[in-house]
């Protein structure tokens, strides 16, 4: 029966599908600690891993594709690191493809492995190791790799590696012997004689790692992985068939004609295109610098100005960005002055951590007010504004961590001339030189 529109009497609710969920704020929360601003991306980014994680995505298709063009050093590369941080625990769990070392057709078989009868030829069965050849980039392993390892516990890893250590120094040993060319007792009494060890313990530990692989079997292609393509306008326009190809089906054949499923994989594609006309078109409106006050309209001229770039760029053919989508387009914007602080808070603070971890001391340490302003008008230095936070670090090393590791190694040869422990240190700026003061160590004096 049709149900009655108009006599239905049940309460409807309105529900608010704007706000994310909780699941979604620990993921932003997580991203908001490493990475300043960009929060379109960011929140992109976690609804597409909320997706993947409930198994709402298409089968066919990797489990996440975002091209995430925009000027340099803005946080592109660094959330890419942040979402591996999330995902394993390391912002190094990733597998990155520097578009500008494949520029050539043939560097095609560093991703894909050489076609039969050329040298290097990937034969991963070939019992001969030196007949193995390199692994391309994109073998399944090279993809799953980082997923099976962070599925594996640490106890297990570690007890692994032991075993596998101690039978590798056994078989050594048992090599040795048998070159030696001595004659007389077998394998088991050289082993006996050697380290004490019955040939049932060497078995032992073999078994034990057998056992341990099959508690935790490695299933080809089922792990989340992320794959960045960086600087993918540099990419050779050949090479970029194979990236049609993923997006097309989450697979990609190898040379050797096996697939590498990359169905759990998140593909990340980074690019400057556009920044060099948008540079100059920020430059001939005069509205270069973090300060100004139009900073919303030089948002939407960024979108806008890379949105036609990428349309006009050669390196951006229409079946690429229509394999993307253009709603997973996600423009980078240049940061702006209290965002720039922001980084230089939390790099001061990571700078703050690294001397007192190294060096295993412990002291005072003030960053004054003016070291911070100075930081940020080194930043905004005609020679440096065009790359984004990336300088921060630098300067930081430079200017602050160098003199204090400095004054660290003199105050361990004279107390009077350096830092010592529970010393306080203030850092300050004063005519553009950096001041580093220590407090008197007499309570009284003057
Ligand atoms: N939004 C940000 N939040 C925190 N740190 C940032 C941010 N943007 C840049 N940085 C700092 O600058 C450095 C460079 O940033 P990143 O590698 O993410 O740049 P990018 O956008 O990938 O630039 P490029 O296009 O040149 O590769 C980072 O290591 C980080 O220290
Ligand atoms: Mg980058």
């Amino acid at each position: 029966m049709v149900p009655d529109i108009e006599r239905d009497e049940t309460p409807w609710v309105r529900l608010d599908y704007k706000t994310p969920p909780q699941e979604a704020k620990k993921l932003l929360d997580f991203f908001d600690r490493f990475v300043v601003g960009q929060e379109k991306p960011k929140e992109k980014l976690a609804s597409k891993f909320l997706t993947y994680k409930h198994g709402l995505n298409k089968e066919d298709k990797p489990a996440g594709v975002l091209l995430f063009p925009g000027p340099s050093g803005v946080g592109k590369t660094s959330m890419v690191k942040v979402f591996s941080n999330f995902l394993f625990g390391s912002p190094k769990t990733f597998t990155r493809i520097d578009c500008a070392e494949y520029q050539e057709s043939h560097t095609i078989a560093r991703l894909l492995g050489s076609p039969a009868g050329y040298v290097g030829l990937w034969d991963p069965d070939n019992p001969d190791p030196s007949r193995k050849g390199i692994e391309p980039q994109l073998s399944q392993w090279n993809i799953d790799k980082f997923g099976y390892q962070a599925s594996v516990p640490n106890e297990v890893k570690q007890r692994k590696m032991r075993l596998t250590e101690e039978l590798g120094k056994l078989n050594q040993k048992l090599q040795d012997l048998k070159d030696s060319q001595v004659e007389g007792p077998d394998d088991e009494a050289r082993l006996i004689s050697a380290f004490n060890l019955s040939l049932g313990e060497f078995k032992k530990f073999q078994a034990e790692i057998r056992q341990l692989d099959e508690k935790y079997p490695y299933r080809p292609g089922g792990y989340p992985a992320i794959l960045l393509f960086d600087e993918i306008e540099k990419m050779h326009h050949e090479i970029v068939k194979v990236l049609l190809q993923i997006l097309d089906n989450g697979m990609v054949t190898l040379a050797n004609g096996k697939q590498t499923i990359l169905r759990n994989c998140f593909i990340f594609m980074t690019s400057n295109v556009g920044s060099e006309r948008l540079a100059e078109l920020l430059e001939n409106r005069g509205v270069v610098g973090f300060r100004t006050r139009t900073v919303e309209k030089i948002d939407q001229l960024i979108y806008k100005t890379t949105l036609e770039e990428i349309k006009r760029s050669k390196h951006f053919p229409t079946e690429l960005i229509g394999r993307i989508g253009k709603e997973n387009i996600m423009v980078f914007r240049q940061l702006k002055e209290p965002e720039i602080r922001k980084i230089i808070d939390m790099q001061l603070e990571q700078a703050r951590e690294e001397i007192m971890f190294k060096k295993k001391i412990s002291f005072k340490l003030i960053y004054d007010q003016s070291l911070k302003d100075y930081l940020f008008e080194e930043t905004s230095d005609p020679l440096n504004r065009a790359l984004g936070a990336r300088p921060v670090e630098k300067i930081i090393e430079v200017k602050i961590i160098e003199p204090v590791r400095n004054l660290l190694v003199k105050g361990a040869e004279n107390a009077e001339s350096g830092i010592v422990a529970n010393d306080s240190v203030k850092i300050l700026a004063e005519n553009n030189e950096i001041i580093v003061q220590r407090a008197s160590r007499t309570p009284n004096a003057v």
